[in-house]
């Protein structure tokens, strides 16, 4: 990420009215946005990992350039900084610098970063604004947009937290360039999420060629990007706190991205969280596909084509065999389910995403039997 003479070279803004609205800026260079997303604080304080110690350190020269007080907050990496004791810390940093309702935070780093950011902020004297700066690509296209923040516990993944509109969100293409490999085709699992349950031009577009797809310093991979955080934007804007199983439109609602989500949490679950979000999603779109498959509503092509995209990424589509009990109970408190029924998003077709509540258990155990290996 550049530390100075940041201008933005190509500016794409999407916008989202969800309770608050505010803009996704998709761009390279873009950090000279940051003064006015934060226009009437006075204080900032930038939450970020260790990892991007120098990036922080040259936003918070920028800002105090620009007259802020800025505080760093420096957390744990990734999943660590999830925990309610990581939130405290922040609290605890948050009162010693004095921030009031008028003032800022900044979520700077990856998904569990901007998620605990959006956490802190929502709660801190009962919510401030926050403003993400994602640095992965799993980041830019899901966790910083639309508003959900939240921690892990004991009893799962994201059950705590609170919906929770961020003032707007800087989406440098230029951190990509830096990122891990691995962490770059974990971000791809949700790009091709929106691919499978709306936007299939984006799957078209991967499996003509996954190595553009790919590649952060091309044009191909922020037009993805684009085109994952508009419908992002759009979900959201229709149905921010996930209420209604249909949208106004008769489409089925924000748990629509939630596609592969149910049985991917249940991974991350058993994993200990160790696995990276989106090669759980991966894994767990497979087991949907499958299901849905077995249910009679989407065809075995259909399912090949799962296979097939989420290969080429070289994304996982099996799971170790055995822990079938150890998946469903996780399955069961994930906050997906209603009452005593799993609820999962499956597809009637490509692009044609429905929910499925209750499916019988022999399907359920069949399509892990699919996947498993
Ligand atoms: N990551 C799913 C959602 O934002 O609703």
């Amino acid at each position: 990420m550049p530390s100075s003479g940041w201008c933005a070279v190509v500016d794409t803004r999407i916008h989202v009215s969800a309770e608050r609205d505010y803009d996704v800026v998709i761009g390279r260079g873009l950090l000279s946005s940051l003064p006015d997303m934060l226009r009437g604080s006075q204080r900032v304080a930038v939450i970020h990992p260790g990892t991007l110690l120098v990036s922080a350190e040259a936003i918070r020269q920028d800002l105090s350039d620009s007259g802020f007080e800025v505080t760093l907050i420096e957390v744990p990496d990734a999943e660590d900084a999830k925990t309610s004791d990581v939130a405290a810390f922040c609290w605890s940093v948050l009162g010693t610098a004095g921030l009031t309702r008028s003032d800022s935070i900044v979520g700077l780093g990856g998904g569990a970063t901007t998620d605990l950011a959006g956490f802190v902020a929502a709660t801190w004297l009962r919510g401030i604004r926050v403003v993400h700066i994602p640095t992965t690509l799993l980041a830019m296209v899901d966790a910083a947009v639309g508003g959900k923040t939240g921690i892990n516990t004991a009893a799962g993944k994201n059950l705590v937290g609170s919906f929770w509109s961020p003032g707007g969100v800087l989406c440098d293409i230029n951190s990509l360039e830096t990122l891990p490999r691995n962490d770059l085709l974990a971000g791809m699992a949700e790009v091709v999420k929106i691919g499978f349950v709306r936007d299939t031009s984006i799957l078209d577009d991967v499996e003509r060629d996954a190595a553009a797809a790919t590649d952060p310093a091309g044009d191909l991979l922020p037009d993805l990007i684009r085109r994952a955080v508009q419908v992002k934007a759009d979900v959201v804007s229709r149905d921010f706190r996930e209420v209604s199983a249909t949208a106004g439109d008769g489409s089925i609602g924000r748990e629509v991205l939630n596609y592969g989500h149910t049985f991917g949490h249940a991974v991350e679950r058993r994993e200990k969280y160790r696995w990276r979000h989106g090669a759980a999603v991966a894994v767990g779109m497979m087991f949907v596909a499958e299901l849905a498959a077995l249910g009679g509503r989407l065809p075995e092509s259909d399912v090949d084509r799962h296979r097939s995209v989420l290969d080429g990424l070289g994304l996982p589509t099996t799971y170790s065999a055995g822990h079938w009990d150890e998946l469903l109970a996780a399955m069961a408190v994930d906050k997906k389910a209603r009452g005593s029924l799993l609820r999962f998003v499956v597809l009637q077709g490509i692009g044609n995403p429905v929910i499925w509540e209750g499916p019988d258990p022999a399907l359920l155990a069949a399509a892990y039997a699919s996947i498993s290996r």
